[in-house]
């Protein structure tokens, strides 16, 4: 039997997954890596700990098996530079999180325009993507921006790094590329007048590819031999995986922060209310294919923080029994605008929130407070499609580790006022990143294929007066409002 496998290097853990041709899991290995907070505001990994942590999840899941190809999906954004000839990271990564770049936005606001950045990049100004924190790095890392200049440096979000580190080249793909502020999003290349007008060294820069083709075989490993061919973000990797291959299907996904991405066709599409114009993917020659999303900083990340720093909860899943604990919030929000808030807002000056506490409030409110905040942060990203005159969302497909939370898809299901519905195989992200591949080597014949392996797991109905939704969307709406001009 021939497999596919993935490397999902993901915000916490990095996983390596097996499937085969049915697009069933054979093989699982996870291993998780640190996050250094070194100020409020910032959020850096060690790229060479998750190298190791890549190199030990692809060694137990693919142990022997005969494989035709190995894709690659990353958190997107996180940001690190390497020296060429030794091949050691420059500084720690800095991760899609961090807001420590407010002074580069600044200089990239006045160098070239928030509106020219939005019209060429489908970006807003804003600390989230790579573009300000290399621009950082160049600033604060001794000598960097002279050995950028020199060639001596190189730059790349998890994709380029893993790529690198796997066969010796330094490419990265459009999805990853689109999330720099640097990618023109009509000639899917570097911009030439953004990289001048905000000083980044071109020759420190990967070159751009299609999300699926061949990139080179991997040198050594456990995947020697092995032709590594995709790379997606992995937003971008569970639409494909979701099999949303047609203009107007959307999916949500549910792990650190949340991410809903509608498929818009080969033509990109301008939000007037806050969304993020993105690549959603591109299969080698083929035309690219562009995505409108909404990208919700804080959700599942909220749920650990209620473990780790409060003691709430012993274990993420014990959230869901103590939130059952009580028949409602007991009239507290709680918003987690712990980076700032991402769409529809786009504010890094604000700051979370927790309002409407009495006396009456116990741990359980707080608990179903913050499963609630993914509920309604989603809202306000399905709002601004709505408002962006999309065709109104008929459903919403969801994947991740919250969507094992019963309690918190009904809640979605009712504060949308549409169907949810999860697919049997949960792991959409790693899932497309091995069906791009399996595309790019033949392993599957076409995307149509693909669609023939997507199946239901389970769906939840809207259950509750949308008037009493409304009431309550007022109320989470004052409690946003309060997050603002805070930092
Ligand atoms: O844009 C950030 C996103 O790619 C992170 O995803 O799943 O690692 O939280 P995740």
């Amino acid at each position: 039997m021939s497999y596919v496998a993935a490397i999902d290097q993901g915000t916490t853990s990095s996983r390596c997954i097996v499937f085969d041709a049915s697009g069933s899991i054979v093989a699982v290995a996870q291993r998780e890596h640190r996050q250094i907070f070194p100020r409020p505001g910032w959020v850096e990994h060690d790229a060479e700990e998750i190298w190791e942590a890549v190199r030990a999840v692809v060694a137990e899941a693919v142990a022997g098996r005969d494989l035709v190809a190995v894709g690659i999906t990353n958190q997107r954004e996180t940001t690190l530079v390497w020296d060429r000839a030794t091949g050691r990271p420059v500084a720690n990564a800095i991760v899609w999180q961090d807001t420590r770049t407010d002074e580069q936005l600044r200089r990239f606001d006045a160098a070239f325009g928030e509106k020219a950045f939005k019209e060429r990049t489908g970006l807003p100004l804003a600390p989230y993507f790579a573009g300000s924190k290399l621009a950082w790095l160049l600033d604060h890392v001794d000598g960097l921006r002279d050995r950028a200049d020199r060639g001596e440096v190189l730059f790349g979000t998890m994709d380029s790094w893993l790529i690198w580190k796997l066969t010796g080249r330094h490419l990265t793909d459009v999805t990853n590329a689109s999330r720099t502020l640097l990618m023109n999003l009509e000639t899917l290349d570097w911009d030439p007048e953004i990289l001048a007008a905000v000083g980044i060294p071109a020759a420190m820069l990967p070159e751009i590819r299609s999300s699926a083709e061949v990139y080179g075989e991997v040198t050594d490993g456990p995947l020697a031999g092995v032709p590594l061919a995709s790379a997606l973000g992995d937003q971008q990797a569970a639409l494909f995986g979701q099999t949303c291959f047609a203009p107007g299907e959307a999916k949500c996904t549910y792990g650190t922060g949340s991410f809903l991405l509608l498929n818009t066709g080969t033509e990109p599409v301008t939000s007037q209310h806050g969304l993020l114009t993105t690549v959603g993917y591109r299969i080698g020659e083929q035309p690219a294919v562009y995505a409108l999303e909404g990208s919700i900083a804080v959700t599942g990340s909220l749920i650990q923080w209620l473990r780790d720093n409060l003691g709430l909860i012993k274990s993420a899943p014990e959230v869901e029994e103590l939130a059952r604990s009580v028949p409602d919030n007991g009239g507290c929000y709680l918003v987690p605008a712990f980076s700032g808030l991402f769409a529809p807002h786009w504010r890094s000056d604000a700051r979370g929130v927790l309002v409407g506490l009495t006396g009456y409030v116990n741990r359980g409110h707080l608990a179903r407070a913050a499963l609630e905040a993914t509920g309604w942060q989603t809202r306000e990203v399905v709002d601004a499609m709505n408002a962006d005159g999309r065709t109104p969302l008929a459903e919403l497909r969801v994947d991740g580790g919250m969507t094992r939370n019963d309690l918190l898809m009904q809640f979605l299901a009712d504060v949308l006022q549409v169907p949810v519905i999860r697919p049997t195989v949960a792991e959409t992200t790693c899932l497309g990143a091995a069906y791009a591949a399996g595309l790019a080597v033949g392993f599957w014949p076409d995307t149509d294929a693909l669609r023939g392996n997507w199946q239901q797991d389970a769906s939840w109905q809207p259950d509750r007066p949308s008037d009493d939704v409304e009431r309550e969307l007022g109320q989470w709406r004052k409690a946003v409002e309060r997050t603002l001009n805070w930092a």
